[in-house]
């Protein structure tokens, strides 16, 4: 096609978070890699970890306890297999990122352990205090350009994945400045993180579209599990600031959370208190603003010693502080937001998709680590474990194919049409705050299908066209996993985990629901 160009790798990684970095770095120095990222390479979820990366240190810990944790907070419907193998992974994985530069909280000369909501010991490292995800990207980011079989390039867009015969071989991309080009690729490895700006309120970066997810779905691969959405509990709520993160290790090092009436209500809602799993603390947060009428709940650190918050909490400080809140002080507005998916392209044990030549790794994946509900400061690690295993998987795959690469004619599955007369901000905002109202915290079948009505009407007219931009593509993207999301809520009639139903208030295990994973129907072209 006119302005249309060819470029050849032996591995494409699509997303350049920690667990496409990861996934880069595993493959070794003679087949080339080219990483791809349609914003800057420091601009992903994994760069705006706050709490850690949790991985059994302590003496007092053991692998079992982690496993325990992960496969409570998962709510029933965890793989064992996946959660024990990724579990004794973790301790090489955080000294590989000590090898690579990172510089993790010390304290009498040890890596400092924190908590967080579901942990049952202190096992999670942390970096600058409250920035952990900053200090390990920046220090993977220097090492992978150190790597010279590895390009990264940013500003590029992935539109969708190239398939022939049924299996991946690279994607079709737009790169500021030089139009559309083909990248060919004899492994592809999908690494582009989650989707949380289908949400009116996210702690996510604006980058997280899920359009790894809707490229994966239209290439007919797998997706399952889209019903589970994590909620943060706690995200500051104050008029005018982006919907900034408070990391749970604020609560973890003691902070209370109290109503507009300063009633500590985590105390009668679960014997963990203000440590319950975080679906637990989300759905009570929901129900005390019900309860009580107000937007919002507090978190409360005025009791705890103000040189450790300072010195634990920089970031939030630095925040909160630009709003006129003193931290140590004040009580800090907060609600809960959308953080996590869950759900996502399905893979094995090494990250394989069900489309031959496509790996993922990472948010953009369900692998079975976090079942229902992921229990805090497990996702960097499942970035870290799978990327390693998708890197190492894609390489072997790739000695074993031809050593030559074979551009094909690529067909466009999306007729052009005109776009005049869309305004894509105001479809945006609709559609966000729509996924607040129906397919938020609390669900239930009538409102779901309204929204599902909604969306089929929003789709007919919005995805049929060719846009030439990101806005457009992004919006198309979220408009297809706000799909799947609701298809799977309504499927899943049995409340558990981040997912909630009124009409259906319990966990359903007689019904057969802790081993059935709602899978997306196939894509239509
Ligand atoms: C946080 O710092 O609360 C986020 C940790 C996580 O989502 O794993």
């Amino acid at each position: 096609a006119r302005d249309t160009f060819h470029r050849f790798a032996d591995v494409l990684v699509i997303g350049a978070g920690i667990a496409g970095l990861r996934a880069a770095l595993e493959v070794p120095p003679d087949l080339s890699v080219l990483v791809v990222t349609k914003d800057r390479v420091t601009e992903s979820n994994s760069s705006y970890a706050q709490g850690g990366i949790a991985g059994v240190r302590s003496p007092e810990d053991t692998f079992g306890n982690h496993v325990e944790d992960t496969l409570v907070a998962g709510d029933g419907l965890c793989s064992r297999d996946v959660v024990e193998m990724v579990v004794r992974e973790a301790p090489q994985q955080i000294e590989n990122l000590i090898a690579f530069g990172t510089k993790f909280d010390e304290e009498n000369g040890q890596l400092a352990l924190t908590r967080e909501g579901g942990h049952s010991h202190r096992r999670i490292v942390h970096a600058l205090g409250d920035s952990t995800g900053f200090e390990m990207m920046r220090a993977t980011i220097a090492h992978a350009r150190t790597r010279p079989n590895i390009r990264i390039w940013d500003d590029t867009f992935t539109i969708d994945l190239l398939t022939h015969d049924g299996a991946c071989r690279g994607a079709v991309v737009a790169r500021n400045g030089l139009g559309k080009l083909l990248i060919w690729a004899k492994q592809t490895v999908l690494a582009s993180g989650g989707c949380g700006m289908v949400y009116r309120e996210t702690t996510n970066p604006s980058v997280a579209t899920g359009d790894g997810m809707a490229a994966a779905y239209r290439a007919g691969a797998e997706l399952r599990d889209m019903e589970f959405m994590q909620f943060h509990p706690t995200v500051l709520y104050v008029a005018g600031s982006a919907r900034y993160l408070i990391s749970e290790a604020v609560r973890g090092e003691g902070a209370h959370l109290r109503d507009v009436n300063g009633e500590r209500f985590m105390l009668k809602d679960d014997p963990r208190h203000e440590l319950a799993p975080r679906d637990i603390v989300a759905r009570a947060i929901f129900r005390t603003m019900e309860r009580t009428q107000h937007p919002n709940v507090y978190l409360d650190l005025s009791h705890l010693d103000p040189a450790m918050v300072l010195n634990r909490f920089p970031g939030i400080n630095r925040v909160c502080k630009s709003f006129g809140l003193d931290i140590t002080k004040d009580r800090i507005p907060v609600r809960p937001g959308a953080h996590y998916m869950v759900g996502g392209v399905t893979v094995d044990a090494q990250g394989r998709t069900t489309v031959p030549g496509l790996w993922a790794a990472g948010e953009v994946t369900s692998s079975g680590l976090h079942g229902a509900n992921r229990l805090a400061s497990n996702s960097l690690i499942e970035g870290l474990v799978y990327g390693t295993h998708c890197g190492r998987g894609a390489a072997e795959a790739v000695r074993k194919m031809p050593r030559d690469m074979t551009a094909f004619p690529v067909r466009s599955v999306i007729p052009p049409d005109d776009d005049a007369g869309l305004d894509l901000a105001d479809l945006l905002a609709s559609l966000r705050g729509l996924m607040v109202r129906k397919m938020g915290i609390v669900r239930e079948r009538a409102r779901l299908l309204e929204a599902k009505e909604d969306l089929r009407f929003w789709c007919r007219y919005a995805l049929s066209r060719e846009f030439d931009g990101k806005a457009g593509w992004e919006l198309q993207n979220l408009l297809t996993i706000a799909r799947l999301m609701i298809a799977a809520a309504l499927t899943r009639e049995e409340s558990r985990g981040t997912h909630f139903r009124s009409d259906f208030p319990a966990r359903n295990d007689a019904a057969g629901w802790d081993r059935r994973h709602v899978v997306s129907e196939p894509f239509v072209a």
